[in-house]
């Protein structure tokens, strides 16, 4: 069977944890400038509904440190834009690529996509979920505390795709983790049902970080949301992460951000910017997770 990952759960814990390992491992062998190309004629099909920055350039920087090549598709040019089914642009790019990237709104066209292609199918972000920066948070983490399991992270804002695979996260990596999200805007039941053992939902920040070792956060308006920004920034009053929040986690706490971040809503520029955030670790990290993600899935 065609082994795909559209969410954290796709791949199982010792796996995972193997695959942290990993990056760290080709981490290092990219800074040593080693020449390590287990993809030559390998192509990677990366279909973006959505913009991005750091999800682009970090899959198709690591196809071509691996010898092989990236095709960027965008509905403005393919037929996918113009309607074609998504189960005939599978079946067709599918044979041709040796595993697509997919970054769009719904992840049901995502698992459509999976159910009908014959190579292996990353969710590059979908309006559920985000598993792909889960990876290179985790690696960071690791690399500057150790092992993540058993600590405490700390998710404050929006109950959004991130938020949803922080909680996958919390199963896989072992961790706790305290989500405050303003009323209304908690993450979906049926996640948080899944995870109910090890995460807890508050409408307090302070509660959420009190003791944490990690506090992660992300904008309050998610692409697509663009008309909600006004509204979601006066119910969001009170959930940036700033250095007064940043004092009630445990001493050694770390933050990090998915980016793009925006100082002086979700996060003072004081942390994103200062000694404690990971941030910058975590981004250049995708790159590095990445190539041990499709070396796994390329396998
Ligand atoms: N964090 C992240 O996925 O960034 P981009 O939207 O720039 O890809
Ligand atoms: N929640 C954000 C993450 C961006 C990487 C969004 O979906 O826009």
């Amino acid at each position: 069977m065609t082994q795909h990952f559209l969410t954290l759960l796709d791949i199982d814990q010792s796996d995972l944890n193997r695959l942290i390992q990993r990056a760290i491992e080709l981490k290092t062998m990219h800074k040593a400038g080693e020449v390590y190309r287990p993809f030559a004629g390998r192509v990677l099909g990366m279909i973006f509904d959505k913009a991005s920055t750091r999800t682009r350039v970090s899959f198709e920087s690591a196809m071509a440190h691996f010898g092989g090549h990236a095709i960027f598709l965008s509905p403005r040019d393919t037929q996918l834009g113009r309607g074609e089914p998504v189960e005939d642009s599978a079946r067709v790019l599918s044979s041709m690529v040796d595993a697509i990237m997919i970054r769009t709104f719904s992840h049901d066209l995502v698992e459509r996509f999976a159910e009908n292609s014959s190579v292996p199918v990353i969710n590059a972000l979908t309006d559920h979920c985000h598993p792909c920066q889960l990876l290179a948070d985790v690696q960071a983490y690791t690399e500057q505390r150790g092992d993540i399991a058993g600590r405490t992270v700390a998710w404050i804002g929006d109950g959004n795709n991130m938020c949803h695979s922080y909680i996958n996260a919390a199963i896989r990596f072992d961790f706790k983790l305290n989500i405050a999200t303003p009323p209304g805007y908690e993450p979906d039941a049926a996640i948080v049902a899944a995870a109910s053992d090890r995460i807890s939902l508050s409408h307090s920040p302070q509660e959420a970080a009190s003791g944490a070792d990690l506090i992660a956060t992300d904008v309050w308006a998610s692409m697509g949301q663009e008309e909600e920004q006004k509204k979601r920034v006066q119910d969001f009053a009170g959930y940036e992460v700033n250095q007064t929040l940043m004092n009630s986690a445990h001493h050694d706490a770390l933050f990090t951000h998915c980016l793009p971040a925006h100082r002086g809503e979700e996060v003072s520029a004081e942390v994103i910017d200062g000694p404690q955030s990971i941030t910058w670790i975590a981004a250049e990290n995708r790159l590095h997770s990445q190539k041990a993600l499709l070396e796994y899935l390329l396998k």
